[in-house]
C-alpha cells in the first residue's frame, strides 16, 4: 500500500497532531505525516513534529502572501491529502479548490450543531442530551463539508466545559484515525 502524503495544520496543542502521527506509524494506516504547518509558531504541537523528525513550518497566515506559501509547501512535500486538527484559521477557497474533497477536519460536536468557536460553553448552555465530535471534509464554509464520521456520549448532571472537552477529545482520536481508515478503504 503506498501511504498518502499528508499535511496536518495546527495552531495549537496538537493532541490530535499526536495521535495521528502514532496512529501512522502502523504499516497499514493509509497515510503518512510528512510535513506539519503551523499558523502559530509557538504552538505545543509542534513539539510533536520535532519528536518525530516530521518537517514543520510556521505560516504567517496575517502576511499578504500566505496562500501562496502553503500552496509551494504542499506541493514541495508533494502532500495529497490534508488533515486539519485544531487549525484556528479558515482554509482559502483556492487551497479548497486546488485540494478538493482531500481536506478533512474535525470538530468538537455532533455537526451540523454548533459550529464555530466557544463549543463547550455553548453546548453547556443548551438542552442537549448527547454530543461528540464529527469529522468531516472541508469546504469553503466553516464547519460544514461532507460528514465522514461522528462519535457520541451522553451528558451526565456534573458535566462543565473542562469534563465535556475531555470526553469530547477521548471521541477525537479514535475518531480521527477511524475517518482515515473509512476514506481509503477502498483505494
Ligand atoms: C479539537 O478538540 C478539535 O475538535 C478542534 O480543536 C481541538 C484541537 O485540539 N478543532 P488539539 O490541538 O488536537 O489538542
Amino acid at each position: 500500500m503506498v501511504k498518502k502524503r499528508t499535511c496536518i495544520f495546527i495552531s495549537g496543542q496538537g493532541s490530535n497532531l499526536k495521535n495521528i502521527i502514532r496512529h501512522s506509524r502502523d504499516k497499514s494506516f493509509p497515510i503518512n505525516v510528512n510535513l506539519v504547518i503551523s499558523n502559530n509558531k509557538n504552538a505545543y504541537g509542534l513539539i510533536y513534529a520535532k519528536k518525530y523528525k516530521i518537517p514543520y513550518i510556521f505560516i504567517n497566515t496575517k502576511s499578504k502572501n500566505s496562500n501562496n506559501k502553503i500552496l509551494f509547501h504542499l506541493k514541495k512535500n508533494s502532500i495529497s491529502f490534508i488533515c486539519l486538527a485544531g487549525y484556528m484559521k479558515i482554509i482559502s477557497n483556492e487551497i479548497v479548490r486546488k485540494y478538493k474533497k482531500k481536506i478533512i477536519n474535525i470538530h468538537p460536536s455532533l455537526l451540523p450543531k454548533f459550529k464555530g468557536l466557544n463549543t463547550f460553553r455553548r453546548i453547556m448552555k443548551s438542552e442537549e442530551i448527547k454530543t461528540g465530535c464529527t469529522v468531516h471534509y472541508v469546504n469553503n464554509k466553516l464547519d460544514d463539508g461532507n460528514i465522514i464520521s461522528k462519535k457520541f456520549f451522553y451528558l451526565e448532571p456534573d458535566d462543565n466545559e473542562i469534563t465535556l472537552k475531555q470526553k469530547t477529545q477521548k471521541k477525537e482520536y479514535r475518531a480521527y484515525p477511524e475517518a482515515i481508515i473509512k476514506i481509503f478503504r477502498y483505494s
